[in-house]
């Protein structure tokens, strides 16, 4: 047998270098032969081995399979539940009556479970990491898989495993995680398909909910980001409604594998391209909204907001005290009481992950229109929606009882809207004030804003002016739902003075165009303290406004303003302290740069754009940064980026430009050309900053002061030149060569061309930006030649010294520019 001559060469040369203990046999174990600490099987590619192993700290003997590269990563065990202490003497062999068994100290404590019995049973550790026992009958016939181990799943999914939750036919198969790092037996939380008529997957702890990925909607789960995407494309058979099994199908080229962990997050991990560390791609629940539900009954997590639970239109907290202490699990309860007789009204709640599927009733053809007709026939009835968005939108889900764990979805265009039934009371006096996270649709509606404006007597002035007009509208809310405004904590000036050490030179941490950063502490919490200069020109209570507007500016992609200070003239900005440095300390660092793999930029680069998306559309006023840098872009100790100085330039940037003219607020090499030249900025003089740090970021070389003369090009210059030459790769930072997804990286670099190009109205805006950066496949239009700036003046570039840290600023005024 080809195999077993295979085998006797390993043991030879096995046995040459003293290694006895070792000769089992490549991958297989024959009948008669036995595993004992110490032996291993390892599969062909040496990807996994299989042995007995003590994980952690533990003294107890377990059999397990592992990734021959990272023996640490234990992805199956059999006799998790049956610990054997290491005194003990353990084997493993196919015993005598053709059953592959653990037996301990000569007494069999695990057997495996199969439904027939091999003639000629082999043990073989397959490459995917699936152990089975096959029957070779002899050279030329098929081997009939007697058992295997991905039928008996532990906490990991790998792909060629599949998850099951086939009920009629009895059959199920579902990650348990472990109880701790060095107990594998079971823990509390199970990863599994839940399967009631329309399917979504679960992590439960017990019988409870920890997360939901939310309802299959026909194309991915609406809880979670759309597949397929490059790292996530399961295959997934349905039976009617039923999803019964789902299955990441086997790539020998991409190592990965989904955990379950011991506190119930669920990990997504890949393997870099050098097969010797894990990254991890995604995790659940990301945040708490991804808890199951943290808002309680009718309230909706948004995880963008400063208070992250709201009510439904319609509904207000069941108790405000609980409310305003943040415990939102009580929920919200109806304001008034549905009237079904007389009629009631739907208020439509756009992009959500749909509330859980307790008590519903679906219809898989009916469109919306006959949706809405039915859940107005029943009494009970209390929301419809589409639950699949293929077509367009199409079938007709209802919900009955509670609206338990809705929350915003990231996706920009996502087709899931929910119509939530309201007393026809409520909708005419409020009309959907809750759902007005797009401005866009806002600006449809002149007609009921006026209508509204005449019921409460407050709006009129607002109706002239978007930005206004959105803060009196928000002052409504606020009445209504009392603590959603917060007040903007003001600090003492001795309280500022003590955190800083009366503003001292050491602390100091960077030097803006709107004054110094200073570290600082209170008490417990590190702050950082922004001293404003000559901002005099600016009333108190102007500045207050701008102030709590900018605070109200809440995204996890944003640094937080956690409060200001005003002294007789003095203004000071109270931020959160971020312990890592800028993106330019890392980025341009001939060190650091290597903490940044591809995957980790790629990743701040999305960051960036959310955060920019949110800054000019999400929010409630359209904030355009005017000084988007790489040094502007902050890092938290996970290296997530953080936009800082967002919303000053418009705060004091305006002022100063009305005062003097041709002020403008900006840095050399990010500027966009009609912007440096005319001072004209818009959301599109944005997005080429943007642009310029999204091609920095990829190439790790500066814009200004680039540094390639052999033509003497500026960078965007030499992208677009490696870009025509289909040279793409070439521009790429070096030290990516290790982490590198093609495709992301040619996306990136062309996305940033398009952001660089000369006219404003050939640049994309945020949202496509974003789509077209997360989208494998899209068709990406063909970027021109961009715009470039010839610079006159010979200020020096900043490098990143240590003493250099965050916040600084290159601000300065621009008079001597040229556009070629
Ligand atoms: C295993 O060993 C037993 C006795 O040691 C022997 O009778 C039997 O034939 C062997 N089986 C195989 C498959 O070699
Ligand atoms: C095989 O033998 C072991 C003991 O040697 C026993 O525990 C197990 O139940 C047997 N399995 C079958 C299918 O007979
Ligand atoms: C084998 O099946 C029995 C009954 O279905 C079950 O109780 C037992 O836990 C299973 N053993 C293993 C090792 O899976
Ligand atoms: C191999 O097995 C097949 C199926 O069991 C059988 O038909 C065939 O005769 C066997 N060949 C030999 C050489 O034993
Ligand atoms: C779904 O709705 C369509 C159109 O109203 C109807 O013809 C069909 O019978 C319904 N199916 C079920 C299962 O109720
Ligand atoms: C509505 O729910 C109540 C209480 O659960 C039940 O008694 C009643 O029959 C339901 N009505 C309809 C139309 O389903």
């Amino acid at each position: 047998m080809a195999l077993f001559q295979l085998n006797t060469v390993l043991c030879a040369l096995l046995l040459s270098s003293n290694f006895l203990e070792f000769c089992v046999g490549g991958d297989t174990l024959l009948p008669n032969q036995t595993i004992v600490v110490g032996q291993t099987l390892i599969s062909e590619n040496q990807v996994f081995e299989m042995g007995f192993f003590s994980p952690g700290k533990s003294r107890n003997r377990y059999l397990g399979i592992w990734y021959k590269s990272t023996p640490d990563i234990v992805v199956w065990v059999a006799n998790r539940n049956e610990p054997i202490p290491d005194s003990e003497e353990v084997l493993l062999a196919i015993a005598a009556n053709r059953t592959l068994v653990i037996s301990r100290a000569g007494r069999v404590i695990w057997w495996m479970n199969a439904s027939g019995v091999a003639a000629n049973p082999v043990l073989q550790l397959l490459d995917t990491g699936n152990l089975v026992l096959v029957d070779r009958k002899n050279e030329s016939s098929p081997q009939d898989c007697i058992w295997q181990s991905f039928d008996y799943p532990t906490d990991t999914w790998l792909p060629g495993m599949k998850m099951i939750a086939d009920i009629d036919a009895g059959e199920e198969k579902y990650m348990i995680s472990w109880k701790d790092l060095d107990d594998p037996s079971y823990g509390d939380y199970v990863f599994r398909i839940e399967n009631h008529g329309l399917s979504q997957t679960v992590i439960l702890r017990g019988t409870k909910k920890r997360f939901r990925a939310g309802h299959w909607n026909g194309i991915y789960f609406g809880g979670t980001p759309p597949f397929p995407n490059p790292i996530f494309n399961p295959e997934m058979i349905f039976k009617g409604e039923k999803l019964i099994s789902m299955l990441e199908p086997y790539d020998s080229s991409i190592f990965k594998r989904v955990t379950v962990d011991k506190s119930g997050m669920l990990y997504l991990y890949i393997m870099n391209a050098r097969k010797d560390k894990w990254n991890i791609a995604s995790v659940y629940p990301r945040d708490p909204c991804d808890e199951y539900s943290p808002c309680g009954p009718y309230g909706i997590c948004r995880i963008d907001r400063a208070i992250r639970c709201e009510c439904f239109t319609g509904f207000a907290p069941k108790s405000q005290q609980d409310w305003d202490l943040q415990d939102w699990s009580n929920g919200c309860i109806r304001i008034r009481p549905l009237n079904c007789q007389r009629g009631d009204r739907f208020v439509e709640v756009r992009g959500v992950k749909y509330p859980d599927i307790l008590q519903f009733w679906l219809n898989s053809s009916m469109s919306l229109s006959e949706c809405k007709a039915e859940c107005l026939k029943n009494c009970n009835c209390t929301a419809y929606a589409n639950p699949y968005i293929t077509s367009g939108g199409s079938g007709c889900l209802l919900w009955f009882g509670d609206l338990i764990d809705t929350r915003d979805v990231n996706e920009a265009d996502s087709k899931q809207n929910i119509y939530i039934r309201v007393s026809a009371l409520e909708v005419s006096e409020t009309v959907e004030l809750s759902t007005d996270l797009d401005k866009e649709k806002e600006k449809k509606r002149p007609i009921k804003l006026i209508l509204i404006s005449m019921v409460s007597g407050v709006l009129v002035s607002g109706i002239f002016n978007g930005g206004i007009l959105l803060m009196t509208r928000r002052k409504m809310r606020a009445t209504q739902k009392k603590n959603e405004d917060l007040e903007l904590p003001l600090f003492k000036w001795t309280t500022i003075l003590a955190a800083t050490n009366n503003f001292s030179k050491e602390n100091v941490i960077g030097e803006g165009g709107f004054g110094p950063v200073y570290r600082g502490n209170f008490s417990a919490e590190e702050i950082a303290v922004k001293r404003l200069s000559r901002t005099s020109g600016q009333g108190l209570e102007e500045f207050k406004t701008e102030v709590i507007l900018i605070a109200k500016l809440q995204h996890r992609n944003l640094i937080r303003l956690l409060g200001c200070c005003i002294e007789g003239e003095e203004r000071v900005l109270v931020y959160e302290y971020l312990p890592n440095k800028s993106l330019d300390c890392f980025v341009f660092d001939q060190i650091r740069r290597t903490l940044l793999t591809w995957p980790k930029r790629f990743d701040i680069i999305v960051g960036i754009a959310r955060g920019l998306l949110y800054l000019h559309r999400d929010s409630r006023l359209k904030i355009i940064h005017r000084d988007l840098k790489t040094s502007n872009i902050l890092l938290d100790g996970n290296l997530n980026p953080k936009i800082s100085d967002f919303g000053l330039a418009r705060t004091f940037g305006e002022n100063q430009a009305t005062a003097r003219t041709k002020r403008v607020v900006g840095t050399y090499g990010y500027m966009a050309p009609e912007y440096a030249m005319n001072g004209k900025f818009s959301v599109k003089s944005d997005i080429f900053s943007m642009g310029v740090v999204l091609l920095e970021i990829v190439t790790g070389k500066k814009n200004r002061g680039f540094d390639h003369c052999a033509h003497c090009h500026s960078l965007l210059e030499h992208a677009w030149l490696l870009w025509k030459e289909n040279k793409t790769l070439e521009l790429m930072d070096e030290c990516l060569k290790d982490t590198f997804v093609e495709s992301e990286v040619r996306r990136c670099v062309q996305v940033g061309l398009l952001c660089v190009q000369k006219y404003a109205e050939d640049r994309p805006v945020m949202p496509s930006v974003l789509f077209m950066l997360g989208t494998e496949g899209a068709v990406l239009p063909e970027p021109k030649e961009p715009g470039f700036l010839i610079e006159r003046s010979s200020s020096t570039v900043r490098s990143c010294t240590a003493a250099s840290t965050n916040y600084e600023k290159e601000t300065m005024s621009i008079t001597d520019l040229e556009a070629r």
